[in-house]
């Protein structure tokens, strides 16, 4: 239905909020939750008012499963969101703002380096990187912050495996660009007189400079550089020279610094989650804790096989990506009038494609609110309903980092859980979390390392 003529198709009605503020505060407080309640009350279609913009959101597993047609992917686009942060970086574009076949063309030349391919014959290294830094930051005896702990870990790895790059220098600087530039130039939650503020602007160089860094060492290297351990860099770098057009020297610094801005985030927060989760139940800390223990048992040469007999900690991390989902809803602009659930949506209206709502809901997942790690393996499956489980996203920006991203948490956590013995500051904890950048556990968020296990 690429037209719109019908009469009978109806307006999207406007949630009730309050004078000026619209429904910002209660979206401020649990974007998820806010969603699933709407949902509820108005359909898979209503309008939301967040100080001066009005946003339509379609919702559920509905509009999971509209993403991924051909005439959700013709009728959505996601420049707007991303063109601020573009501009701000005096580039031209960037791979999650682009739509149609430049997007393709940049998603060909990404797939690879940002794949789990790109982890083949390195667990070794994610495990050497990762145990690093659980040496270095997770001491016995201390209560150590989780989230800023799981960043390092994150930073480490990345930069290992995707660019040979370790920046942990950088990851402070990072979070502060990531923060910024979510919050006023993608989401628009806070406003623009604040990209002045000396600590982002001290970030944002940094960040630059990290950029400058691996073209400097891509072009130093590239003679020497050793085929099986080619990466993103090398990836990004050729199709530059290739193809200036695709890739000019104005979008190299943000297409490099890419897989922390968008790696860092999203696994530290997920990780996070699993952390206080599993910690919270002690009957799956032991399952947990056996998995692990006999993943590592004899000492051999980790590989891929190994990460498939994990199902006790896969659930875990896709239970941690359905109840703390970091991205709640996917922006997008409408390119044309189009049809939705008997909804007219004009072109040009701003939208939210509200995925996670489903994840909450108990005709789909029985209990939601429950941790169960046993939701997805047969036959209860439960994630396999059409349009219900969408923690990368839906359609043509599905998560690139998908496969390397569930290699990444699970060897993670197995590693981590295998070495430490961690507890929550309390039995009776309970995880305080924030919205923003991302929504996850809060950076105050700590457990006790109780002592070593192996
Ligand atoms: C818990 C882990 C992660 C989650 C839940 C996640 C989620 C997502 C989601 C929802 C999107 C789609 C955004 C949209 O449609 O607007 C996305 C896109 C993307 N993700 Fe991830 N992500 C994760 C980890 C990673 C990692 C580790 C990397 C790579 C280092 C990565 C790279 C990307 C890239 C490059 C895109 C943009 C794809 C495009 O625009 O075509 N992600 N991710």
């Amino acid at each position: 239905m690429a037209t719109v003529a019908s009469e009978t198709l109806k307006s999207p009605r406007r949630v009730r909020g309050v004078p000026l503020l619209g429904n910002a505060l209660e979206m401020g407080k649990d974007p998820a939750r806010f969603f699933v309640d709407c949902y509820r009350e108005y359909g898979p279609v209503f309008q939301v008012k967040l100080l001066n913009n009005i946003y339509t959101v379609l919702a559920g597993a509905e509009a999971a499963n509209f993403m991924g047609t051909r005439e959700g992917r013709d009728s959505l686009r996601s420049k707007e969101f991303w063109q601020g942060l573009v501009d701000e970086w005096g580039a031209q574009r960037t791979l999650t703002g682009e739509d149609g076949e430049t997007h393709q063309k940049l998603r060909a030349v990404m797939r690879h380096g940002y794949s789990k391919e790109s982890l083949k014959g390195r667990y070794p290294e994610l495990i050497a990187a990762t145990d690093k830094v659980i040496a270095r930051d997770w001491p016995a005896g201390k209560l150590v912050p989780v989230l800023q702990n799981m960043q390092y870990i994150v930073t480490e790895q990345l930069g290992d495996i995707l660019t040979g790059t370790s920046p942990r220098e950088y990851v402070k600087d990072i979070r502060t660009t990531i923060l910024y530039i979510l919050n006023i130039l993608v989401t628009r939650q806070r406003p623009r007189f604040l990209l002045k503020d000396p600590r982002y602007r001290h970030a944002k160089k940094r960040v630059s400079e990290l950029g400058r860094r691996m073209i400097d060492e891509y072009y130093a290297g590239r003679d020497s550089r050793d085929p099986a351990r080619r990466n993103l860099v090398d990836d990004i770098m050729e199709a530059h020279e290739r193809d200036p057009e695709l890739i000019p020297a104005s979008d190299l610094i943000l297409s490099l610094t890419g897989p922390f801005v968008a790696g860092l985030d999203t696994v530290a927060n997920t990780l996070a989650a699993f952390v206080y989760a599993v910690l919270k139940d002690p009957q799956v800390h032991q399952r947990i804790r056996d998995e692990a223990d006999a993943l590592f048992a004899d000492g051999h040469q980790i590989d891929e096989p190994d990460l498939k007999r994990l199902p006790a900690i896969d659930g875990a991390v896709m239970e941690a990506m359905r109840l703390y989902p970091i991205a709640v809803a996917q922006m997008r602009t409408a390119t044309r009038d189009f049809a939705f659930c008997g909804h007219k949506i004009n072109a040009g209206e701003l939208l939210f494609v509200a995925t996670s709502v489903p994840h909450f809901m108990q005709e789909y997942y029985p209990e939601p609110e429950k941790f169960d790690i046993d939701r997805y393996a047969r036959p209860r499956a439960e994630h396999l309903k059409s349009g219900v489980y969408s923690p990368f996203g839906r359609g043509t920006h599905t998560c690139l980092g998908k496969t390397l991203a569930e290699a990444q948490m699970s060897l993670t956590m197995a590693r981590l859980f295998y070495s430490l013995d961690l507890e929550l500051e309390s039995p009776d904890y309970q995880l305080e979390r924030k919205t923003l950048p991302t929504p996850g556990p809060s950076m105050k968020f700590k457990v006790r390392v109780r002592g070593r296990r192996h």
